[in-house]
């Protein structure tokens, strides 16, 4: 089955609240982009988005420049019902990140949860980092988070990838300078934990 097949097919079944990567709110995340001081006019791009919240509590917050790019349209379509008329106020790309036309050193911070460890080829990694290193400005926020090395070697029955700290910091190399990284301990609506670790890196050169 195609990435997208599968993705759509997980949010025209399932709840945002039964999927395993559930969170009410993406407390971790935000308290990340808050405590960088992100100003409210920062371009702020959450990277395979799906349902999450973050885009709300942004929004909440008084970000007025938020994209949100996920593969499933199905995914995005959940997110702006649940935000109604405030939906309007976001930009909604449908599009593979490997693949996404995305402007030139346009975002302040490039968020991501749970989708680069799906990059589970070199070359599928290199595309991603070359996405990061054309799309966020020189000085702008990356946060990535994925899986930890003691995390699950399977996430929604596909294979994905673990990395201690050093090691996702080292896929994203030099031009990226690690601000800092944090463990979380992730429990999943079923009851699960799940380890995942966050690096943030502020992005030095282009
Ligand atoms: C495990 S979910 C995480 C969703 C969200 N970041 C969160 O924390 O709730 C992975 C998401 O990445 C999206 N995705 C997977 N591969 C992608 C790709 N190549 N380009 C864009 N989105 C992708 C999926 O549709 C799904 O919404």
């Amino acid at each position: 089955m195609k990435a997208k097949d599968h993705w759509e097919k997980v949010y025209t079944t399932k709840a945002p609240t039964e999927v395993s990567w559930f969170q009410e709110h993406a407390q971790l995340s935000l308290k990340l982009i808050r405590d960088a001081g992100v100003s409210h006019s920062a371009s702020i791009i959450d990277v395979g988005g799906g349902t999450s919240t973050l885009v709300d509590d942004l929004l909440a917050d008084g970000y007025e420049h938020l994209t949100v790019l996920d593969l499933s349209g199905s995914a995005l379509a959940t997110a702006k019902a649940r935000l109604g008329a405030r939906a309007a106020q976001v930009r909604w790309v449908e599009a593979d990140i490997l693949k996404a036309e995305l402007p030139a050193q346009a975002y302040d911070v490039w968020h991501d949860r749970a989708v680069f460890h799906f990059l589970t080829t070199e070359e599928e990694r290199h595309a991603y980092v070359q996405k990061v290193l054309s799309a966020v400005r020189p000085g702008g926020l990356v946060i990535v988070a994925t899986f930890a090395e003691d995390g699950p070697t399977i996430c929604s029955g596909l294979p994905v990838m673990r990395y201690s700290a050093s090691e996702l910091h080292a896929e994203f190399g030099e031009p990226f300078q690690l601000l800092g990284h944090e463990r979380e301990s992730h429990r999943t609506p079923a009851g699960g934990e799940q380890k995942f670790v966050y690096c943030f890196c502020r992005k030095v050169a282009s």
